[in-house]
Formats: C-alpha cells, structure tokens, sequence
C-alpha cells in the first residue's frame, strides 16, 4: 500500500501533489487552433448554437466546482447559468426545453441524484453535456456530449485533484459553447486557453509554499469551529474550505459570502474564533478587495483570529492579516485554482492532528449511488 501512495503517509496527500498534472492532463488536446474539442459530442454545432440557457447540476464537491465556473461561464457566454444541487433539481419542477443545456459534474459518474438529475433533464428534451472523471460510467453513457476530466482514479473520498480538474473542464465548457454561440472568437478563446495552460505550475507554485499552512493546521487542531469568506469565485472556494474541515476534521465549519456578514454570521464571531478569508485580487477586482478588506476590519475588531489567502504583494491586507498565505498571482476567474489549495491541506492537516484517517472519513462514502 505504501508503493501505491507513491511515498506520500495517505491517498489524499499523494492526490493533492498531484494536481498540478490532473490539470495538465485535463486541459490536454482540448484546444484544435480554433476551438474547444470535447471527447464525445453526439450533439451538432447547430444544436449548441440554439443553447438559450444553462443549468449545471452536480453535488457536493463537484458542485462548488460548477459554482466556480458560472461565474465565467456567464461572462463569456452572456447566457443565464443556473447552479443546482441534483438532489433539489430532480424534484422540481425546472423550466427546460430543447435549447436548455444541461451540464452534469460528477467525478464518478455514478451519483444516483445527479443522474436522476441527467434522466430529469432528458425526458424534458433538454440537451446534457456530462463532465466526468471515469470513463464508460452511467453519467457519460446517458449524456449527449462527454468532457472528461482526466485527473487520474481519486481514492481519497473528499475530492481534491478531481476537483481541480472539474473547474478547468468546466470553464473550458464555457469556452466551447462562447465559440459555438459566437460570443468568443477563436484568438479569444486562444488567448484564455493560454492562461487555463499556466495553471498546472501556478498550481505547483502553491504547493511549495504551503509549509506554513501545515503548520496553522497543527495550531488548529483543537479549534471549535472555523468560518470562511468570500466574494465572487472566492464565495464557491470559501464554500469548498468548509466542506473539506466537515468532511475531513469533523469540525463546524461555515463558508458563507462575504456579503451577508452582516445578515448573520457576523454575530457567530467572538474572541479567537478563526476565519479564513478568500481575497480577490487588489490588481484584477480592486472594489470587491476593498469590500472584503472592510469586512477584515470588522470581524478583526470583534475578535476573530483572521487567516487570509491573498495574492502576493497585497500590502493592504497585510496589517489585517494575523496569518497571511500569499499565494501567486493569476486571472482572476481562475484564482480557485489555486486558493483551494490551502485550504485542501487546512484541512488535511487539522484532521491529521486530532488523528483522524484523513482518506476514509467516517460516515462519508467516495461514491453515493443509493439516496
Ligand atoms: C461524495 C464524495 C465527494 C464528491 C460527491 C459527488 O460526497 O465524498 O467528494 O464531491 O460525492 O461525487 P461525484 O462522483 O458525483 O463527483
């Protein structure tokens, strides 16, 4: 079993490192010159070009995956895109038809609700466009088109690698259909495809200097409960940062946007409590960095130990900060790939602490084919 792990003490450890070549492998021959190429596209480019809206319907770690994406997605394609949990989608009653596209994440491909989700979708003639990590599985083999993230089999059961692959495919699904609706031009797409490429050592980048991020995780360990924050591709990260703590620490853990602090959350803070914050970049989004930095001051002032992941060379965020994780600087749209990062090993490290196994948490199964 140590041979499998590749020197690494557990499967997680091992599928974090290798983020850097899930994304390589993800993004690999995807780009034709002129277009996005999925691996299977049983639909027409007229097909795609009628496309009048977009629901992506995935659950737990793949639909913070979707999260992040919408915000692209929706930028480069000027389409509506609708964000679903699978298990809420199927039982409802969605308004879809012929020119809805249905994109479904999954990393198994076996989610009983996100393939009910897909059955939903198609009986009411919608098209499904599945994101996968595992070839030949029942998502896939129901779906009209397949992008198949290529991060390579995930034993962990909290996602990771996957996770990161899912992100780059589904940007790249947004990349195809602003092709196909014209909304992108091909240099366009190039050029976006190139920053999508530098990710893989953005990524490695990261995980050099994620020493002292394992370290806060030992400091952490006996911490009652950890919040999160965040704006725009930050809120669907500080969300992922909080599932990872539950899933792998069994600690209460809260991701919320940055924006409703003071519809709640705000009165969780007291003397101590840690609170991670996602910072968007002072350069790329200065109004939404002058936002959160105001929300620092205000959860400072009452008492919270503030953690924040910031870009490097963010002076302003520093004195505010009273643990700062600089990481590298990136597109904006494409900053989770990277602050998820620390926030995978937050948490890996916490649970490791209080000795938990962080590959088999309890309760949670890698694959939920039963309801
Ligand atoms: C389980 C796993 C998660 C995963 C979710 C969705 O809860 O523990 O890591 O995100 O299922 O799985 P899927 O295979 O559909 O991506």
């Amino acid at each position: 079993a140590a041979a499998e792990k590749g020197g690494h003490p557990t499967f997680m450890d091992k599928e974090i490192a290798e983020q850097p070549q899930a994304l390589a492998d993800t993004l690999r021959g995807h780009f034709d010159g002129t277009r996005i190429v999925l691996d299977e596209q049983r639909l027409g480019e007229d097909d795609l070009r009628t496309v009048d809206k977009v629901f992506v319907v995935a659950c737990g770690s793949a639909f913070h995956s979707g999260l992040v994406a919408k915000y692209a997605i929706e930028h480069w394609t000027r389409l509506p895109v609708e964000m679903e949990l699978a298990s809420e989608f199927r039982y409802r009653d969605p308004v879809l038809d012929r020119d809805t596209l249905v994109v479904a994440i999954s990393q198994s491909g076996e989610t009983a609700d996100t393939l009910e989700a897909v059955r939903h979708a198609r009986r009411q003639r919608a098209r499904v466009l599945a994101v996968c990590n595992t070839n030949g599985s029942q998502i896939p083999r129901e779906s009209d088109a397949v992008l198949y993230t290529h991060a390579g089999p995930e034993i962990g059961v909290a996602s990771t690698k996957a996770f990161l692959a899912q992100i780059a495919a589904n940007l790249m699904v947004g990349l195809s259909l602003a092709g196909a609706l014209g909304t992108k031009y091909p240099d366009e797409i190039g050029r976006e495809f190139a920053e999508l490429e530098k990710m893989p050592q953005a990524v490695a980048d990261t995980l050099a200097l994620m020493e002292p991020v394992r370290q806060l995780g030992r400091e952490l360990a006996d911490a009652r409960a950890v919040l999160f924050l965040g704006r725009h591709v930050g809120f669907p990260v500080a969300l992922e940062g909080a599932l990872k703590l539950k899933e792998l620490a069994y600690m209460h853990a809260e991701g919320f946007a940055a924006g409703e602090l003071k519809h709640g959350p705000i009165a969780l803070i007291e003397d101590g409590l840690p609170v991670v914050v996602v910072m968007p970049s002072p350069r790329a989004q200065p109004l939404l960095h002058s936002k959160l930095l105001s929300n620092i001051r205000e959860i400072q002032a009452r008492g919270a130990r503030t953690i924040v992941i910031a870009e490097a060379g963010d002076d302003a965020v520093a004195p505010f900060a009273d643990t700062l994780i600089e990481l590298p600087v990136v597109p904006a749209l494409l900053q989770p790939l990277i602050t998820t990062v620390p926030l995978q090993i937050l948490a890996a490290e916490i649970a490791r602490s209080r000795g938990y196994d962080i590959d088999k948490p309890r309760n949670l199964a890698k694959s939920v084919t039963v309801e």
